[in-house]
């Protein structure tokens, strides 16, 4: 029991001991996916050096430039005197304020919430800012119905503790705790999942930036029982709307966040252009080089949208089903669908295989979702056909896959 719990607070960091390179870690072992410090290293440097803005203390960038990072910018001068202008990319496709509300928070003295529907680019938004203003978005705890306390606060090393009492070498720190010391930004995933008498040991964190560690006041080696956060410290949490979770947030822990809603993407042609890149850039990662086909996503972002949002452009009422259409889920049907023409090349009709797709998506909670999606078909996707559109006739022609 006692080992299990000096390791629980270990397990939550998701920081590598290897330090990163561009294309993974310094061992030169391909990963998966690289962290976004590694990944955005290059528009990071170049921010960083065209950066003459006041920054906070213990941040990498000021407010503006990692604004910019987010959002994406495309004059950022870099080269002293011949100076030429950088693109930054557009990482997060919303409204520029709402970035720039969620930098002012974690410049002050509470926490950032970032609430929404599933697949809103919360987590991701939230790695973003970290990466930013500390450099680093490993240190996160990934918030379940079994996170503890001390995954938040920190746990023992048992074989030092019995060796040297509680001495501070003998602590294995939470990345929160690590936040606090190195003064750099936390992210708690999924808060709402964690019980609230564990939500609750943020409070005195977020109300005093200190924490206590009792145990330490005899300790030896006088270095005290509390642990000061350092200026750059701060928490992002992310909460889903959905997956409300075991518990709901006490009121006190409520009043130190300010909370941010991240909505789905409003405008189609921003959402189709972020599911053909992100969808490129997921391929790509993986070494191929096959290209979205344009139909596919414009159909795709259509038939999400409409049933997000429970109403066509036309106006036409849509049931929705109860599943959340995420721009999360478009992006992973679209990148499926891709890959699928790369493995089986032979007569491949990417719309043809969208109705399949479809199904997975929208099957998941309830029976009654594939009778809305079918719903669907028998409505807006049968008016446009009959209206003569060759790809909406193309999708009404599939209807069949979905009865299977
Ligand atoms: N507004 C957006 N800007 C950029 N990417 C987006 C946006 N909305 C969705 N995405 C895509 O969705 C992916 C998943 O986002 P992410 O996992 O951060 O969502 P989330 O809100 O944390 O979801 P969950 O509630 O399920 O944890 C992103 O990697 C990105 O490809
Ligand atoms: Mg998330």
């Amino acid at each position: 029991m006692a080992k299990k719990k000096a390791s629980s607070a270990e397990a939550t960091s998701q920081s590598t001991s290897e330090p990163a390179s561009a294309s993974g870690p310094a061992s030169g072992r391909r990963v998966q996916l690289p962290p976004a410090e590694v990944r955005y290293a290059d528009e990071l440097t170049a921010l960083a050096a065209a950066d003459r803005h006041e920054r906070p203390e213990g941040w990498s960038l000021s407010p503006q430039s990692i604004v910019d990072f987010i959002c994406g910018s495309d004059g950022v001068k870099v080269g002293g005197n011949k100076a030429e202008a950088r693109v930054i990319t557009e990482k997060f496709v919303g409204h520029r304020d709402v970035v720039q509300r969620c930098v002012v928070t974690l410049a002050g003295e509470r926490g950032l919430m970032l609430v929404g529907e599933p697949g809103t680019a919360k987590s991701m938004l939230g790695e973003l800012l970290a990466v930013a203003i500390s450099g680093t978005g490993s240190l996160a705890v990934q918030g379940t119905a079994g996170t503890t306390e001390d995954q938040i606060r920190y746990g023992w090393n048992y074989a030092m503790l019995l060796d040297r009492g509680p001495v501070r070498e003998a602590l294995v720190p939470s990345p929160v705790m690590t936040g606090m010391r190195d003064g750099k930004v936390v992210r708690f995933e999924e808060i709402t999942r964690c019980l609230p008498e564990v939500q609750d040991a943020l409070i005195s964190i977020l109300s005093e930036r200190r924490m206590m560690i009792p145990e330490m006041d005899h300790a030896a080696d006088g270095a005290g029982n509390s642990l000061f956060a350092a200026p750059g410290f701060a928490l992002i949490a992310t909460a889903n709307l959905r997956d409300r979770g075991v518990s709901e947030m006490s009121a006190a822990l409520k009043r130190r966040f300010n909370f941010e809603t991240i909505a789905p993407i409003a405008d189609e042609v921003r959402e189709r252009e972020l599911v053909s890149t992100r969808a490129a850039a997921l391929l790509a990662e993986t070494g191929s080089k096959a290209a979205v086909d344009r139909s596919l996503v414009e159909l795709l972002v259509t038939v999400f949208r409409d049933l997000r949002n429970g109403r066509s452009d036309e106006g036409w009422q849509v049931t929705r089903p109860s599943t959340v259409m995420s721009t999360a889920e478009a992006v992973a049907v679209a990148t499926a669908i891709t890959r699928e023409s790369v493995f089986f090349p032979s007569g491949f009709d990417p719309v043809s295989r969208m109705p399949g797709h479809l199904l997975g998506v929208v099957m998941k909670d309830e029976a009654k979702d594939r009778e809305r999606l079918l719903a669907y078909w028998d409505g807006p996707v049968r008016r446009r056909a009959e209206d003569g559109s060759p790809l909406w006739k193309r999708l009404m022609e599939l209807r069949g896959v979905l009865e299977e």
